[in-house]
């Protein structure tokens, strides 16, 4: 077969140029698109910001450990013979081998896999194999570098900085604008993961926007007042906070039938709390439960949301949590059986209409990101009030990863 000539080809306009319309967006669309932005992000601002790695139970016993990815460092995280929580860079100190992979228990020590050089749950090097092949080395100088761990209200944080801004300073104000839970009294009932085909930040931008409630939501959280929403951020860090509307007082009795209410929850603050703990982790938080929204980064186009839901104590013993929740939906004739059933948000079609909320974000951030890939895509303006916090919180971004002349250039 003949190879088609150049000319064969169809000739398109020049791309882009005349239909990229305005964008108010303050980040460039290859914020959310593309591998480079990612990778600088990953360098930028998730290695220099406090990560969430979990609760702080997980780590009860002397030896239990987990690893994570913070940016492109690995960290694991370990309870010494003390039970004190440490975080070490996962790598060895003779070759740069990862160590561990996972979570588990480990007896004693970390002992490498490569040439199996051993080192003490606190990270000091405590012997080698064949020591006299080293004849120079000082031992103290080869501990495991270490990073930092900080537990505030019960979650744990790493920061690959041993030095980092304590984690006190980093959430300083926060504490008065966010909702009465002591997260280490409740009991986790449920994890929830999604993968979605979206940038984090499309699902995170889709956090802060209150002006969607009431449209996209009608159904689904019909039980909050989204007129009387109190959203603003203190420092990094965005607050929100909306009553229950008429409707969902109304409903109060017999969602408490279901799901008791936490003892001692204060009335007047019955409603939503949904803060997002910059730059990626959101809480959930009612008079009935407590959840984390953890977002993590998996590619430019795809995020794993991982929700992790705590309850008081006597409810998770008497009943797994998806079924008190499908119990509630079905006695309220809505069809939310669905509503923490893992993989659904692989079937697209079913999320707008599936009266859930979480299903429904996805939908639209999917369709977002979706739109992202034309010329034509672009942010006309933002609602007065109700998305303030998109531009502020781009901005926060940009104080981490600021555009760059090639970047405009690109866009
Ligand atoms: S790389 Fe770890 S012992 Fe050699
Ligand atoms: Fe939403």
């Amino acid at each position: 077969m003949q190879a088609r000539q150049d000319s064969a080809l169809p000739q398109f306009p020049t791309r882009g140029r005349t239909m990229r319309p305005a964008n108010t967006s303050l980040l460039p669309v290859e914020a959310y698109t593309s591998p480079h932005w990612f990778e600088r992000e990953q360098q930028e601002l998730f290695a220099q910001t406090w990560q969430f790695v979990g609760m702080r139970e997980e780590w009860s016993q002397a030896g239990h450990y987990a690893c994570v990815d913070v940016g492109r460092a690995p960290l694991v995280i370990v309870a010494d013979a003390d039970g004190t929580l440490r975080a070490f860079h996962n790598i060895c100190r003779h070759r740069g081998t990862q160590l561990l992979s996972g979570s588990g228990q480990l007896d004693s020590g970390i002992r490498c896999p490569y040439h199996s050089w051993l080192y003490s749950l606190s990270g000091v090097l405590q012997g080698l194999p064949q020591p006299d092949l080293f004849p120079d080395i000082q031992k103290t100088q080869l501990g495991l570098l270490p990073a930092a761990v900080e537990t505030w209200k019960g979650m744990v944080f790493v920061h690959t900085d041993p030095q980092a801004v304590p984690l006190a300073s980093w959430f300083a104000g926060l504490e008065e604008r966010l909702s009465p839970h002591k997260p280490q009294e409740l009991r986790e009932a449920a994890v929830h993961r999604y993968i979605i085909r979206a940038n984090w930040k499309v699902f995170v931008e889709n956090y802060l926007d209150g002006y969607h409630l009431r449209y996209l939501h009608r159904h689904s959280a019909s039980e909050y007042d989204h007129g009387r929403q109190d959203g603003r951020f203190v420092g990094l860090h965005w607050t929100f906070y909306q009553p229950l509307s008429a409707h969902g007082q109304q409903k109060a009795p017999a969602w408490n039938a279901y799901v008791p209410r936490i003892p001692d929850y204060p009335e007047h603050v019955s409603g939503a709390f949904a803060p997002m703990l910059f730059p990626n982790i959101g809480i959930l938080a009612t008079e009935h439960f407590w959840t984390t929204v953890h977002v993590q980064p998996v590619a430019p186009d795809h995020t794993l949301i991982e929700l992790r839901t705590r309850l008081v104590p006597d409810v998770v013993g008497a009943k797994e949590v998806r079924t008190v929740y499908n119990a509630f939906a079905q006695s309220q004739d809505k069809p939310q059986a669905g509503r923490f059933d893992e993989g659904a948000a692989a079937q697209p079609e079913s999320l707008l209409h599936s009266e859930d909320i979480m299903l429904e974000d996805i939908h639209v951030c999917q369709m977002t990101q979706r739109a992202m890939r034309s010329p034509a895509f672009g942010v006309g303006a933002y609602a007065k009030y109700y998305e303030d916090a998109l531009p502020q919180y781009q901005r926060h971004i940009l104080s981490y990863v600021p555009v760059r002349k090639e970047a405009q250039v690109a866009a």
